[in-house]
């Protein structure tokens, strides 16, 4: 069962040009890293769905479990007439019983750079809700959006995020991404976030390495990827995956570590890695309800709800606009 679709995929994907100079300032930068983007090739995303069923990783079995538990709560809170707008394509079940549970719901406006995980979901989506207008945007979700006209006046606009993904922003990026949702749901709006909360460190670095390998393999497949997009020549089992929990910040952080001395060809230049030389590839962040709600503020945003799942492993946190923000 597909229980998780894309999540991040290729949103700041530059075009194919830019790409090899996107990777080689990454690899002279000091310490040497590369965006977290680049993991959602054709294989890579694949390879996320397999991770979101890996024992290890409780994070989309704590989402499910907590839409199982709290959507009709969810939806009398949001009220009737919403129009939602989801940040990605559309998460199969997560999406499902969320609008399942939705009164009269005025639209669903997926966005989505990736033209073909947005048909698959439309399509999806189509088959279990025919009446329900679907209202797709094939951008950026970072970038400021420019919303369709609904088919009728929404009561409010509610920016749905799911699945943690704003755990792959930094603290800064996530306060300037939900400073600009913040603009686009509109006075009366919402923003329904999934949240991955902090919890002990065992928990949390096996999510990140999975006794399967799925991880590794889906860290590593991002140097597949610049063998067969830029002609480099990076010798996959000279590198290994590192996902390590830095406590102090409250971070997954992943690395690609070098098992030896070696030189890698980047279009023209020649790229020098030492003997274990770790290349920063990925930050999940992890949250308490307090640290997430001083993020939000940042934001000019008040945390209205948190809803967890029994477990209480993963939040799902519905914010409007602060007063003064
Ligand atoms: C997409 N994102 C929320 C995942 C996460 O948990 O940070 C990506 C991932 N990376 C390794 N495993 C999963």
């Amino acid at each position: 069962m597909n229980v998780q679709a894309y999540v991040v995929r290729d949103e700041q994907r530059p075009p194919d040009n830019a790409l090899l100079q996107v990777v080689q300032r990454g690899l002279r930068s000091q310490p040497k890293r590369l965006p977290s983007w680049l993991f959602y090739d054709e294989r890579g995303s694949a390879l996320f769905e397999e991770i979101c069923e890996q024992p290890e990783y409780y994070l989309t079995r704590a989402e499910i479990a907590l839409l199982g538990e709290h959507a009709g709560d969810i939806s009398e809170v949001l009220g009737p007439d919403v129009r939602l707008v989801e940040y990605g394509s559309g998460h199969a079940i997560k999406t499902r019983l969320l609008l399942e549970h939705l009164v009269t719901p005025v639209a669903w406006v997926p966005v989505e750079i990736s033209s073909e995980p947005l048909r698959l979901g439309m399509e999806r989506m189509g088959q279990h809700f025919p009446e329900l207008p679907i209202q797709p945007l094939s951008v950026d979700f970072t970038r400021p959006l420019r919303l369709p006209v609904p088919p009728r006046a929404p009561r409010r606009t509610v920016l749905y995020f799911p699945g943690s993904t704003i755990g792959n922003f930094d603290e800064r990026e996530a306060a300037q991404l939900l400073r600009k949702m913040r603009g686009e749901m509109g006075d009366n709006g919402g923003i329904l976030v999934g949240v991955d909360l902090k919890k002990d460190r065992a928990t949390i670095e096996a999510a990140y390495n999975d006794s399967a390998g799925v991880t590794a393999a889906f860290t590593l497949n991002m140097l597949v990827r610049l063998n067969r997009e830029l002609g480099c020549n990076f010798d996959i089992s000279a590198f290994r995956h590192r996902a390590r929990y830095n406590a102090m910040v409250g971070r997954i952080e992943t690395h690609i570590v070098s098992n030896r001395e070696q030189r890698v060809r980047v279009g023209r230049l020649q790229v020098l890695f030492r003997e274990d030389e770790a290349m920063l590839v990925e930050y999940s962040c992890k949250y308490s309800l307090e640290d997430f709600a001083a993020l939000a503020a940042m934001a000019g945003l008040t945390v209205q709800h948190v809803w967890t799942d029994p477990a209480g492993l993963f939040s799902l946190q519905h914010l409007t606009r602060s007063n003064a923000g």
